[in-house]
């Protein structure tokens, strides 16, 4: 899809109240954390953790979660190729407008393909923090929070990551977590003391 408005007749309209005045409002940064990695690996649990650890210090955060977004602003579609990309594109849209409202905004999809996820970065610029969620195939397997695993594997759900459709493991994450290997509350930190590092909480 290029990347020129369908409409020639629309023109930019500057707010008066800019994104520098809401982050001082805010008392931080805005921010996109951008999880990516198989189903089950672990970014809603994470996403969510992060949220509440931020929100009990009186950030202004949101997660956008795949599942629930498909539910509503994407439910025309599905998991093809092209449609994971479309998924992408409009989510990544979405978080950078919540970004430009000051808020350090998170979301949670697999984001299987590389070039969908350099598009997200492209999109919020600096704002974007990529964390690879990082846990072994057969890990997720065995949680199989969903049972999706087992229906994959049963042939019953086609174009399932890691099963019958690639995961393009990232090559310039800003961070990587592992869940097989730390518990949550290790990986919260984490998370936590990479946005202190980048100054996005002080
Ligand atoms: N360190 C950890 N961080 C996050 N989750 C963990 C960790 N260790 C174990 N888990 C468990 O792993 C599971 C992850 O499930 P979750 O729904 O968050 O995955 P997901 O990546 O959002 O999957 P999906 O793409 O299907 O939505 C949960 O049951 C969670 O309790
Ligand atoms: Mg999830």
């Amino acid at each position: 899809m290029s990347d020129e408005p369908k409409s020639k007749n629309i023109t930019w309209h500057h707010g008066d109240v800019t994104q520098a005045d809401r982050e001082k409002c805010h008392g931080h940064k805005a921010a996109v954390l951008w999880y990516t990695g198989l189903s089950g690996s672990g970014k809603s649990t994470l996403a969510q953790a992060v949220q509440t650890a931020l929100f009990e210090r009186d950030c202004e955060t949101y997660v956008l979660d795949g599942d629930n977004v498909r539910h509503g602003l994407n439910n025309n579609l599905g998991f093809s190729p092209e449609d994971r990309t479309e998924n992408i594109r409009r989510i990544g849209e979405v978080a950078k407008l919540f970004a430009d409202a000051g808020i350090i905004t998170s979301t949670a999809f697999i984001s299987p393909y590389r070039a969908d996820r350099d598009e997200a970065r492209k999109i919020s610029g600096d704002m974007f923090c990529e964390i690879w969620v990082d846990a072994d195939l057969a890990i997720c397997e065995e949680r199989d929070t969903k049972g999706l695993y087992k229906k994959a594997r049963a042939g019953e759900i086609p174009e399932f990551t890691g099963i019958s459709a690639p995961y393009e493991e990232p090559k310039n994450a800003e961070l990587v977590v592992n869940t097989g290997k730390d518990n949550l509350e290790e990986c919260v930190k984490q998370v936590l003391a990479m946005l202190t590092e980048k100054g996005i909480l002080s």
